[in-house]
């Protein structure tokens, strides 16, 4: 079985349901926006939130990828920043439940945390975001043995604020012999980073994994024609439109790939999964219609729950969909 390290900003979601906006107005939070919030901001919502009653969940969209590869059975490693405390502990021991080689380096400040107000009849998130150590991870931490004996090596796209990071990290994975794949994480990464992430795409990328905005970003086209665009930068182009599926690239090679029918309730996560089932697919040596298919499946369990995490049943249900799709494209 081959294997797969990732990268990215170890963060844990802190999740409160709350009544009405109350909260939101006290610390001036738009209902369902996104902030960075500085230390003492972050330290008091999360006390005032811990009164109410909080959820933790260990993630990132890199480590919720790792953790879903590792579930598959490829053996996974993850390279992350924490702080020295409790919640830092809880995020390397909750990847290494899941069976992840968890890389994990220690920061000067306090775990990062991703705190989400959940509120009104629709669920709507509201996030304010404390990166604290994970933004301490620098191209001084990393060492070529981390990346020795790994096929694969995932890149999350908020990462690629750090360029001197991500761009000792590709060189040190490309140095192991591994494939480099990238999640373009936001359309904002992608506008903020333009010429570097070209450049990184151009040089160092196998695989690259954007939505509908993030390809729009990146090469100022349309689906299908974004699509036919990033493919001439990588080996691998994948454009992925909710629930409309997704679309793979590669050379001449293209398949549009439906979404796996699903009963929606929270689409969270579902790019991180659908990575992890594609890549997962790849290392499996499947053709792409397979691996688009196979992340499709995943990504449809993921959006049937609440948060990032796909329950006991589903797992079952996602590993017996795919194990006949295996079957299939073997014969
Ligand atoms: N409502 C849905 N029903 C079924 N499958 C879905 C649904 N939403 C997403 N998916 C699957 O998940 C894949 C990835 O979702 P999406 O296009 O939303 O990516 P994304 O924007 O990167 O997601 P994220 O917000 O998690 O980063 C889709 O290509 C599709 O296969
Ligand atoms: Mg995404």
């Amino acid at each position: 079985m081959k294997s797969i390290l990732g990268i990215g900003n170890a963060l844990t979601d802190i999740l409160a349901v709350l009544p009405d906006d109350t909260l939101l107005r006290k610390f001036h939070l738009p209902r369902g926006s996104m902030q960075h919030v500085d230390m003492e901001t972050g330290d008091k919502i999360w006390s005032t939130l811990k009164e109410i009653g909080v959820k933790y969940v260990p993630g990132g969209s890199a480590a919720n990828t790792i953790t879903c590869t590792s579930i598959f059975g490829m053996p996974s490693g993850y390279i992350g920043k924490i702080g020295n405390d409790d919640l830092g502990n809880l995020f390397k021991s909750t990847m290494e439940q899941f069976g992840v080689r968890a890389r994990m380096l220690y920061g000067t400040k306090s775990s990062g945390r991703c705190m989400v107000f959940i509120t009104g009849a629709n669920a709507e998130r509201t996030f304010a975001d404390y990166m604290g150590s994970a933004l301490e991870m620098g191209p001084d931490d990393l060492k070529p043995e981390y990346f020795e004996g790994y096929d694969y090596f995932h890149i999350e796209g908020y990462l690629v604020q750090n360029q001197d990071l991500i761009r000792t990290a590709v060189r040190m994975a490309k140095d192991a012999g591994c494939i480099i794949s990238i999640d373009m994480a936001s359309y904002n990464v992608v506008e903020s980073n333009e010429a570097f992430l070209h450049s990184l795409v151009d040089d160092y990328v196998d695989i690259v994994f954007a939505n509908e905005t993030e390809a729009r970003a990146f090469t100022k086209l349309e689906r299908r024609e974004a699509l036919e665009e990033l493919s001439h930068h990588c080996d691998i182009a994948v454009v992925k439109v909710g629930k409309d599926g997704s679309m793979v690239q590669s050379g001449d090679e293209y398949h549009y790939i439906e979404a796996w029918p699903a009963a929606t309730i929270d689409a969270t996560g579902a790019g991180d999964t659908y990575a992890a089932g594609f890549l997962y697919a790849h290392s499996l040596g499947m053709p792409l219609r397979t691996c688009g298919e196979i992340g499709s499946i995943i990504a449809a369990k993921v959006v049937e729950v609440i948060g990032t995490k796909i329950d006991v049943p589903r797992w079952r249900d996602a590993k017996a969909e795919i194990r006949k799709l295996i079957a299939a494209a073997g014969k």
